[in-house]
């Protein structure tokens, strides 16, 4: 049991499911065996957060960059999203995940496309937690996207603000981001969640994504709930004792 209390909890987290390839190498196997494993793994924490009271996960699974890896990588781990649908899209209905995908879906192939619209509208009704998953996303892109949409719509420049911008981007549906977590031992963004890190609480740890678990995510609920978040501003000044 977490012995963190519920007013400590974060709202909303987000993960950079960072290290497959490396636990995969250790047990001498190729890094796909490593990606799959992260699937599980995935699975898993979802639940574990929402036990723990967290109402919003986002995951960074495939990056705007990740295309840079070998072809066999990358069609792998196209081919492992299917897989994982049509594996765990029922239990994490069950489950009362709602899951949204956050990233640019036109350069993904419509049997992605397919297989994301069928797992948003699945589980549209479910209220426990919200998985995000964030694929062939990018912080810049979503910046962009957020920037192209608002013109689009002809948003005057006297209108365009952080809240509204900030309803343009891929997360708006979302309350602010409170912890961002990476796995893999990387100190890094990695072009992640930039816009929406402003004043998130950083956890990174050497722990390699698909040994990530129970005992981890109470570490870093621990270490955030020990956090003192002060958005620029002071604490509150302690009581002094006039005699
Ligand atoms: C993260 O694990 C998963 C993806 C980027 C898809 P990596 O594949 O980056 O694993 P390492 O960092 O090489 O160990
Ligand atoms: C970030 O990990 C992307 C995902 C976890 C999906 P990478 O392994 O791609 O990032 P770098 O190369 O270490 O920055
Ligand atoms: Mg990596």
């Amino acid at each position: 049991m977490s012995s963190v209390a519920q007013q400590d909890i974060p709202q909303h987290v987000a993960i950079v499911m960072d290290g497959n390839g490396r636990w995969a190498k250790k047990r001498f196997m190729p890094r796909f065996f490593g990606h799959k494993a992260g699937v599980d793994t995935l699975v898993k924490v979802v639940n574990h957060f929402a036990d723990r009271g967290v109402k919003y996960l986002t995951v960074y699974a495939f990056s705007s960059e990740n295309w840079k890896r070998p072809e066999d990588e990358v069609s792998g781990l196209m081919g492992l999203v299917l897989v994982a649908v049509s594996k765990y899209l029922t239990k994490m209905a069950a489950d009362g995940i709602r899951i949204r995908i956050i990233g640019n879906r036109e350069t993904v192939s419509q049997k992605l496309r397919d297989a994301w619209e069928q797992a948003e509208s699945v589980t549209e009704g479910n209220s426990r937690i919200t998985l995000s998953v964030a694929f062939n996303y990018g912080g810049r892109w979503d910046i962009v996207q957020a920037c192209q949409r608002l013109l689009r719509e002809g948003v005057p420049p006297s209108e365009v603000n952080e809240e509204t911008l900030g309803r343009y981007t891929a997360l708006s549906y979302a309350p602010e981001l409170d912890l961002f977590i990476r796995t893999g031992g990387e100190l890094r963004i990695s072009n992640f969640l930039l816009w929406q890190t402003a004043y998130a609480e950083m956890f990174f740890t050497d722990c390699l994504w698909p040994d990530f678990g129970k005992e981890e995510i109470d570490r870093a609920l621990a270490a955030y709930a020990a956090r003192d978040r002060r958005y620029g501003g002071l604490r509150p000044a302690p009581l002094v004792a006039h005699a």
